[in-house]
């Protein structure tokens, strides 16, 4: 829950530039095509599916828009049960809510946050269809077990990928796993054009629907291909398409990628060097990386003891013009999870941790003396 009110010395976040993004933004209105699948998408999409090695990546307006794109190509259906971990975003679930899917909440491992696997099977009926993972702060899932268990069950696996670009897993990269991935390029994610994300389609066969969706249930992109002479109404769909404008300065950040995420991973292991004797003293957690997990750099959260002392320090921090945040409120407990039959104790983990859990400031531009100021003011908090 952010309260960006003004003025903070260290804000939680702040987009920087990376270099190119004025010139290409300046280049995309000279060209004059601005409206969606432009110059700068194109580079975008070609770049992501070569870095990933996958077959199809198309940008979309945002994540959220990326999971509504999923709902619909996996063909869910009113009383459809799908399964997403209680401890994510509102838009994991609600992109498949909007097609009447029941959602069906589990808990979370208490070491990464992620979908406990072990506690997965359970909460299969003969109406579930699919799992939708999160790869909390960019730290993979146990896909293999995850995987295993959709196959045995005939379930799809969507993975909502929004912190875990360029993560990886066992050596594969994260968002490659599922028949289907969504990204986020909003402003607090490594990378960003503002608000922005994109579907990553492992399965060749949903290629050509996935176009059609995002291009209001169109065949638009075929028929700028040659592939059909007339463009008409085919399917269902919406407007998912960013404008090219904002493909532009997403592409100024992610030719580098590497530079940022080195800098995002120089910036995560000073915190977690620094607060470790301080967090050991006061019985707080730092994030836990399993072996197998390369993670993706994208925030750094502190577990306290309980909710007094992480809203003590979050108070400490703001009177030290700092800005903490915490997220995310139980899914299942909201009044929405609630409708579905959410009740207390239901995932005794996510309840637990989303009382006590706070991210430090992360971004890209974070300066050393600035994180230096974030870690000496955590040390004052005793
Ligand atoms: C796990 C997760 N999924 C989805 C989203 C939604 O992303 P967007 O703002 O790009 O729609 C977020 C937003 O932070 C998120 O944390």
């Amino acid at each position: 829950m952010s309260e960006d009110n003004p003025p903070y010395t260290i804000p939680f976040n702040k987009p920087g530039l990376a270099g190119n993004e004025m010139d290409y933004v300046a280049d995309a209105i000279r060209r004059g095509h601005i409206s969606g699948d432009g110059a700068y998408t194109i580079k975008c999409s070609a770049l992501l599916e070569k870095n990933l090695n996958v077959p199809k990546v198309l940008l979309t307006t945002s994540c959220t828009h990326a999971l509504e794109m999923a709902a619909l190509l996996l063909d869910l259906q009113p009383g459809d049960e799908v399964i997403f971990p209680s401890f994510t975003f509102v838009s994991t679930v609600n992109a498949f809510v909007l097609r009447g899917v029941r959602p069906v909440f589990a808990d979370i491992r208490p070491d990464t946050l992620n979908l406990d696997e072990s506690r997965l099977e359970r909460l299969i009926t003969p109406r579930t269809r699919a799992v939708v993972v999160v790869h909390y702060a960019g730290v993979g899932c146990e896909m293999d077990a995850i995987l295993e268990l959709a196959e045995r069950h005939g379930l799809q696996v969507v993975e909502d990928n929004a912190h875990g670009l360029f993560g990886k897993h066992r050596g594969r990269l994260l968002g490659t796993f599922g028949s289907l991935a969504t990204l986020s390029f909003h402003e607090t994610k490594n990378f960003t054009c503002g608000e922005g994300g994109a579907l990553v389609i492992n399965e060749p066969s949903l290629v050509e629907r996935a176009e059609i969706i995002r291009e209001k249930g169109t065949n638009r992109s075929r028929f700028f291909r040659g592939q059909v002479d007339k463009y008409t109404w085919v399917d269902v769909g919406s407007s998912y398409l960013p404008s090219d404008i904002l493909a532009a300065y997403l592409y100024a950040q992610l030719e580098h990628a590497q530079e940022i995420q080195r800098r995002r991973r120089s910036i995560w292991e000073t915190y977690a060097a620094n607060l470790d004797d301080w967090a050991k003293r006061l019985g707080v957690k730092l994030p836990y990386i399993p072996d197998p997990c390369e993670q993706a750099y994208h925030m750094f959260y502190l577990l306290f003891p309980d909710l007094e002392h992480r809203q003590a320090f979050i108070t400490h921090m703001k009177q030290r013009s700092i800005l903490c945040v915490f997220h995310y409120l139980p899914l299942h407990l909201s009044d929405m999870g609630r409708k579905y039959g959410g009740q207390p104790g239901d995932c005794p983990i996510t309840e637990d941790v989303s009382d006590r859990l706070v991210r430090l400031p992360f971004y890209n531009l974070l300066s050393a003396a600035e994180q230096a100021h974030v870690i000496a003011s955590i040390q004052e908090f005793a």
